[in-house]
């Protein structure tokens, strides 16, 4: 098959690596090992380095203008071929480099076959995957920004809506929806500083590593780096070609985000409840029973928690997945791509729906207050009174501890309580005492930063606008 020092590929069979075998792959071995049905997504970031990697050999000398040009241009037919669906992708050509470069090569000739030089598709596969990655988490923070935003919105105008603020499902002091809604934002909000850390190391540029040992043509990484929008170039061939580890940062990092995703449905979910009945989501994002003629199910929120289950398990198959890996690159790599598709698909679409849902979200102000007074919330506001008249702590809980009970047996509220009552407990109580027994009394009174005080959420707010601007 060699005919005057020009190889072509009519060999055992038409992969391009079928130099060295004697006979066809097995049919099913062809399917096993197959990965183009899903690293065809690849295809842009693939391109792009390829045109990079191409005008960088052309740059050091190792590719003519024309042989150059002539790969950009087959690229760009290529590239189109894939958005327009008219590419043939074929198990035959295993992956989605060796599916582009056939085609390459069937469409500009021998130039094509030049395009592998000084590469491999292990530093390939890295540089095609961290391109992907540092775009998705693009995607990802702006989803996270905008649901924050959504979120900001409905506390500003939830700042002074009283709530039981819970502690072991029990109901425990008044709190603002306000400040709840707040919480949530910053959870979300480290989230996102989370991701924009992990970019630092996503960016860093594997090309040029080859299969593990680097290349002996002289090539210049820095060029390729550049043009591909990356900070760095990788510092060891080795490492390059074999870790996967800013995978397992974005998985862990989705998994945080999906727990915490999971947890904002918990408690819309509850508050759907009928024995909560806190809010009403919109008839839009929610669905009925197909026998329960009455039902009016916050499935959304439901299955945003239910996929939960699948970004975590995500963490578990990449971190598995490199556990026994003797370095540096193995096949096994392969597996790290369905994935973390799947986290980032999974993550886009549960942030976009959260994000239309959460303004659909009726408040029932007056439901949640009543709740509110339920189960003595202020029963802390009566201690600390008490501390301020010079009763230590420890003394005024158990003086409150026993109202408390009292005011159990007689089914009544400690704010019910007449005055006169209260001095039985302790003779410090005076007429101020109401004040604090309230509801907005405690609320009120917590101003401090990170307190639930409407003032203290409107603070809040501020500031998280602020950040949410600084970073646009
Ligand atoms: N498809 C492989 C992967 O996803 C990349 C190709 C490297 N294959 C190889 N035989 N060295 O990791």
């Amino acid at each position: 098959a060699i005919r005057e020092g020009i190889v072509t590929l009519d060999m055992a069979t038409n992969k391009l690596w079928s130099g060295r075998f004697n006979s066809d792959t097995n049919a099913e071995v062809e399917a096993f090992t197959a990965s183009q049905f899903f690293d065809r997504r690849l295809a842009e970031q693939d391109i792009r380095a390829s045109s990079a990697h191409a005008r960088m050999l052309h740059h050091c000398k190792l590719l003519t203008k024309k042989e150059c040009d002539s790969i950009i241009e087959g690229l760009k037919i290529i590239l189109e071929e894939i958005q327009t669906d008219h590419f043939r992708w074929s198990n035959e050509h295993e992956d989605v480099h060796m599916n582009v470069e056939a085609r390459l090569i069937e469409l500009i000739g021998d130039a094509g076959k030049k395009l592998h030089t000084a590469r491999s598709r292990n530093d390939q596969i890295a540089t095609d995957l961290r391109l992907y990655v540092r775009n998705a988490i693009d995607q990802i923070n702006s989803e996270i920004a905008t649901l924050e935003s959504v979120l900001i919105d409905i506390a500003e105008q939830e700042a002074n809506t009283i709530m039981p603020g819970l502690t072991h499902l029990q109901n425990a002091q008044p709190i603002t929806l306000g400040h709840h809604l707040m919480a949530w934002v910053e959870m979300l909000d480290r989230d996102y500083c989370r991701f924009k850390d992990c970019v630092k190391r996503v960016n860093v540029s594997p090309l040029g590593s080859g299969a593990l040992a680097g290349t002996g043509f002289a090539i210049d990484r820095k060029m390729t780096a550049t043009e591909l929008g990356f900070t760095e170039i990788s510092r060891n061939s080795l490492d390059s070609v074999a870790d996967r580890d800013f995978i397992i940062e974005l998985q862990s990092f989705a998994a945080i985000l999906s727990v915490h995703l999971s947890r904002i449905c918990e408690d819309l979910s509850l508050w759907a409840s009928q024995p909560f009945g806190f809010i009403d989501i919109g008839d839009a994002f929610c669905t009925g029973s197909s026998i329960m003629p009455q039902k009016k199910n916050p499935d959304v929120a439901e299955l945003v928690r239910g996929k939960t289950a699948r970004v975590i398990g995500n963490l578990t198959a990449i971190l598995v997945l490199m556990k026994g890996q003797a370095l540096t690159y193995n096949r096994d790599n392969q597996e790290d791509k369905e994935p973390l598709f799947d986290t980032i698909d999974t993550l886009l679409s549960c942030l976009r729906i959260l994000s239309r849902m959460m303004p659909e979200i009726v408040f029932h102000r007056e439901r949640m207050r009543g709740a509110a007074t339920q189960g003595h919330t202020t029963a802390t506001d009566l201690a600390d009174y008490l501390v301020l008249k010079g009763l230590p702590f420890r003394d005024a809980h158990t003086v409150v501890g026993r109202a408390v009970a009292a005011a159990e047996k007689n089914e009544t509220r400690l704010s019910d309580f007449p005055l006169s009552t209260l001095r039985d407990f302790c003779d410090r109580v005076e007429e101020d005492v109401f004040e604090v027994l309230t509801v907005d009394g405690s609320v009120n009174l917590r101003t401090h930063i990170g307190g639930t005080a409407p003032s203290q959420v409107r603070h809040q707010i501020q500031q998280a606008r602020d950040r949410l601007k600084e970073r646009q």
